[in-house]
């Protein structure tokens, strides 16, 4: 599977080169609507099709999908949008209402399935002509689209920018994203709108202003430690845009999808949380390991990355492949990552007085989820290599 992917977006990416443009800073649309703040009030979390299953995604898949999180502890750990990502559309019928392709029957039953086990449902188009993928896009009926999107029930929009640069130019890129939101809002549906633009245009700037609820910051992540580490360290400088409603977004997770080994998807995972970074599986959920589900379902882990603050984590400290990660919670207390990206296991301080706290703090280890003690100035962990330690430090 990760095989294909590759040598799709090796043409996907050949035919968007405006994806290698440097980031511009853009001002604030003017008078544009600000995005709802009570849908994704904390990062959204769910699963997405894309990451395991790409173009062999099908009604079967979501239902087994949507079964899975209801039933295996996923659902009472929040995870609970279920979102099909490209590849559904088949053509649009005479009055131009897009229709699924044969591999999903009944959209609007498929819905009501995931909304009867208490989840919800997303769905993908992109504002140009065709996907990513090169299925029917939204171009010239976002209006269309948004209203058989909400007579399906759908409750989530990844709009992915993939052809919009052949029928627009880059700096229409706000108005078209607003141009959703708005369809959306029409709606009268409440739907979270997940902004998929690769980072184009510094959009961590504008996007909460043109409606969206996240964005991604960067290209697409890949099931291996480079580039999961490469779309977490380029939210190091943007970590002041993101809050309740709208998230900087690192990309969906490869927790269990094989190709990392266990520490470095305890790192996948806990530099999410510590980002505040939407959690959407991307693995086969029908089919995982226990400890693929308990690195997905940790409560004291995931409760960093839901923390009512809303604040995105930072670096404070980074000396050679060993760094500091600290996110401050609600209740005063600071979520701090030890991670070692070196090749053996290595000792790593943290000060106190580096993740904004006093003197004397105790630690807790959320992954072992155990009280360590107290410790006056710092606190010192082994760290395996590629791993990661999680405390909070209160
Ligand atoms: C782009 C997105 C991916 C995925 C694919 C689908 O590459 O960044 O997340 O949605 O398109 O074609």
């Amino acid at each position: 599977m990760t095989n294909k992917r590759a040598s799709w977006a090796v043409r996907h990416r050949r035919a968007l080169p405006v994806l290698g443009c440097a980031l511009v800073l853009a001002t604030l649309a003017a008078g544009a609507r600000a995005q709802d703040a009570t849908i994704a009030a904390t990062p959204p979390m769910g699963w997405n099709s894309w990451n395991h299953f790409a173009c062999k995604v099908s009604d079967a898949v979501v239902r087994a999908s949507a079964d899975a999180i209801a039933s295996n502890g996923m659902k009472a750990a929040g995870y609970v949008y279920v979102n099909i990502d490209d590849c559904w559309q088949g053509q649009r019928d005479a009055q131009g209402v897009i229709q699924p392709n044969d591999r999903f029957p009944d959209m609007k039953a498929l819905g009501d399935y995931i909304h009867s086990k208490g989840l919800k449902f997303g769905i993908y188009s992109s504002p140009g002509p065709k996907t990513c993928a090169s299925y029917a896009g939204s171009y010239m009926h976002e209006d269309q689209d948004a209203m058989q999107y909400a007579a399906w029930g759908v409750d989530y929009l990844k709009y992915d920018w993939c052809s919009a640069s052949r029928v627009y130019k880059p700096d229409q890129i706000q108005e078209v994203y607003k141009k959703m939101h708005e369809a959306l809002v029409k709606t009268g549906r409440p739907i979270v709108l997940s902004m998929c633009e690769y980072g184009l245009k510094g959009v961590w700037n504008w996007g909460a202003s043109v409606g969206g609820n996240l964005w991604r910051t960067t290209n697409d992540i890949w099931d291996n430690y480079a580039s999961m580490y490469f779309n977490a360290s380029s939210q190091v400088g943007i970590e002041q845009f993101a809050g309740p409603g709208h998230w900087n977004d690192p990309d969906m997770l490869e927790v269990g999808n094989g190709r990392m080994n266990h520490d470095e998807y305890i790192t996948h995972m806990s530099l999410w949380c510590i980002l505040a970074a939407p959690l959407l599986a991307g693995n086969d959920l029908a089919k995982m390991t226990p400890e693929t589900l308990a690195i997905l379902t940790n409560p004291e882990v995931v409760a960093v990355d839901q923390d009512p603050k809303g604040v995105e984590g930072h670096r404070v400290w980074q000396g050679g492949p060993y760094e500091v990660w600290a996110k401050p919670l609600a209740d005063g207390s600071v979520a701090a990552l030890l991670m070692n990206r070196g090749e053996d296991a290595e000792k790593i301080t943290v000060s106190l007085k580096d993740i904004g706290l006093g003197s004397s703090a105790t630690v807790r280890d959320l992954w072992a989820r155990k009280d360590l003690g107290s410790f006056t100035g710092s606190f010192t962990s082994s760290v395996p290599r590629h791993g990661a330690v999680l405390v909070k430090v209160h």
